[in-house]
């Protein structure tokens, strides 16, 4: 077969079920940690475009996938802001948090000059994978990235971000005015180089009060997506408003993207009647029932989404990233489940 499955899904024409996963790249494949021991330094790696290409390549040795991710990190883009970015063993990435209202904003960082290994790797890939696979270019959300920036490194609650959207509202949403630029170039960027279809990651959305959801979460998205559309750049674009609850129904119909991936908390019954019929559904299998061996419930939970999602357009994924002690065996037998259904 050598249809691109995705590419048909956006056009409308009627072939199998595409799938690929999350996080499809990293720790759960023991392979990985060889190709990781090429650069001590996370952001090095990152940085190295023949690691970034073995890495993207890694999960299609082991499973018959539509996509491949290209491998990279959402925070490079706060690195390209000299926001001295780490990733710390056992604990996840740091940064110099932003003190709001007082740490200038640097505005003229050109993203492609400092990503260039990215671009030459999407370049590279998209001449040597097969025409079927969809190559994806991603970047974080601004709001997203905002929290990082703000807060220095993860939290359960976001609350220094959450504070500055009260406090110093003027500075908060000129730092994602400035990031809805940085992501719209990393993203155009990785379009010319050959990336296929686009995904804009909201991993932190849910930490969004609700009165501020339209104007830090659906706005930015929408404008990344017309400067897109206005430097000629058509590609797919999959927004993911992790966790966002009912918010997701105003999201699919007013941030302009092509399709909403979906988490693992959101009962696809209620989704499909709700948001907006015209966008592509990602996801959205729990990526925690891919740990367990033998698990008696996967086949179950796989054609429970098949068949909710019957006569809507869907690339079956997880809801989130797959974690690094999911079995390459519950992944293998997942994709061979969608690979089989019948409508
Ligand atoms: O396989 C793929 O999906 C491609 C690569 C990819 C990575 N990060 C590699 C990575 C992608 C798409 C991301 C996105 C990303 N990065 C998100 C959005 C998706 C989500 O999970 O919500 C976020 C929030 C980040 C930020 C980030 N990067 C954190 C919080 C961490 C540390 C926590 C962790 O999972 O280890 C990272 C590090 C990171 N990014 C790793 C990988 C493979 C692990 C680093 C290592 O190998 O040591």
């Amino acid at each position: 077969m050598n249809e691109n499955l995705i590419s048909n899904l956006f056009n409308n024409k009627n072939s199998g079920i595409p799938v690929w996963f999350l996080r499809q790249a990293g720790r759960h494949i023991p392979e990985y940690y060889e190709i990781r021991k090429k650069e001590k330094d996370f952001v090095n790696f990152c940085l190295n475009e023949s690691v970034i290409i073995e890495s993207t390549k890694l999960p299609l040795k082991y499973y018959d996938l539509d996509a491949a991710i290209i491998f990279s990190d959402i925070l490079m883009i706060p690195w390209a802001m000299r926001r001295n970015l780490k990733f710390l063993k056992n604990f996840g990435p740091t940064l110099d948090p932003m003190i709001p209202g007082e740490t200038r904003i640097i505005k003229n960082i050109s993203i492609s000059s400092e990503l260039v290994p990215l671009k030459n790797s999407i370049i590279s890939l998209r001449k040597d994978l097969p025409k079927s696979i969809t190559l994806i270019g991603f970047a974080g959300a601004p709001w997203t990235l905002a929290c990082y920036m703000v807060e220095g490194q993860g939290s359960k609650d976001f609350i220094k971000t959450r504070k500055a959207l009260w406090s110093d509202n003027k500075w908060f949403m000129e730092l994602l005015n400035t990031l809805i630029f940085y992501v719209s170039e990393k993203l155009e960027m990785q379009a010319k180089a050959g990336a296929d279809v686009l995904m804009i990651f909201d991993s932190w959305s849910h930490m969004i009060p609700n009165n501020f959801f339209k104007s830090c979460a659906i706005d930015p998205i929408s404008q990344i997506v017309k400067i897109l559309r206005s430097r000629k750049i058509f590609v797919p674009i999959i927004g993911f408003p992790f966790k966002a609850g009912s918010s997701i129904v105003k999201y699919s119909y007013e941030s302009d993207v092509d399709c909403i991936a979906l988490d693992w908390s959101v009962d696809l019954s209620w989704a499909k009647k709700v948001i907006n019929k015209d966008l592509v559904i990602q996801g959205n299998l729990d990526p925690a029932s891919l740990i367990p061996k033998d698990s008696k419930y996967l086949q179950t939970n796989v054609l429970s989404i098949l068949d909710k999602m019957s006569d809507r357009r869907l690339i079956f994924n997880v809801g989130h990233g797959l974690t690094p002690d999911c079995k390459i065996e519950n992944v293998k037998k997942v994709i061979e489940i969608v690979k089989n259904y019948k409508r």
